[in-house]
């Protein structure tokens, strides 16, 4: 169990002043930021191409794709000013070139999508942020590799959410027709990708940079 207060800030990832705020109000509570998963996301409209509303590709795309660059943007810089820390020596204590090498300023992970991975018709602006995330994930991860920065995305396919919830809208039978469409019979619960960011973020496995992890119940 977390025995750390946590801080709420409400923030608009589309806004780089607000971005910075949060930052800024993280570092003075905790002092550094060892982690950070981005995980704001709009599906926005469900159109083709053709009919969708331009206004809505903007607010995706501010969202989705600017809100998820301001964030890696404004984290990074503050990763930089911290010392490298290796959290699990003992992990390491018999590789201590590696332990050098590989203790980390800070570990960010991305949310993509499946969609990120593949094609999501009449959501072509969510569909291409998501694959954007995964190329900002991976150019981030090697501009500051050297730094002891680690950057990752995670690709998680439908997952019991809000977001779930708005998509059951849009297709009334969508819920049955995912759920039998994902070998394991059943959709994702977000407790399932927490446990993957948080290992992303962890240093188990310092090499681990660029990725991108498939969540999709076998599919
Ligand atoms: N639910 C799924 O099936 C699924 C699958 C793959 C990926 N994802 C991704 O997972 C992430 C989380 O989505 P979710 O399923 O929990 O949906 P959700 O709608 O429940 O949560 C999205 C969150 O983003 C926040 N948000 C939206 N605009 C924002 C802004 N401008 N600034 C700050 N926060 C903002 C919302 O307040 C909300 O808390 C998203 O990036 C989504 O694309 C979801």
């Amino acid at each position: 169990m977390l025995k750390t207060p946590g801080l709420a800030v409400q923030v608009d990832v589309s806004n780089a002043a607000s971005v910075q705020a949060m930052v800024d109000k993280t570092v003075k509570q905790f002092g550094r930021i060892d982690c950070a998963l981005n995980n704001a996301g709009i599906e926005g409209a469900r159109e083709k191409i053709v009919d969708y509303p331009v206004d809505m590709f903007d607010r995706v795309m501010n969202v989705n794709l600017k809100g998820m660059w301001l964030c890696v943007k404004y984290e990074v810089a503050q990763m930089l000013k911290q010392e490298r820390v290796v959290s699990n020596p003992e992990t390491w204590s018999d590789k201590p070139e590696l332990c050098r090498f590989q203790g980390q300023r800070g570990s960010i992970v991305n949310t993509s999508s499946t969609a990120g991975l593949g094609a999501m018709p009449e959501f072509t602006p969510y569909c291409s942020s998501k694959w954007a995330i995964i190329g900002l994930t991976k150019t981030v991860a090697q501009e500051y590799a050297k730094e002891g920065i680690r950057v990752n995305a995670v690709c998680p396919a439908t997952t019991d959410t809000p977001m779930r919830d708005r998509f059951e809208a849009h297709w009334p039978d969508w819920q049955a027709k995912t759920d039998a469409s994902y070998p394991v019979g059943r959709v994702a619960a977000p407790e399932e990708v927490a446990e993957a960011v948080v290992w992303l973020c962890s240093d188990a496995c310092p090499f681990a940079t660029g990725e991108y992890l498939k969540i999709a119940g076998g599919r």
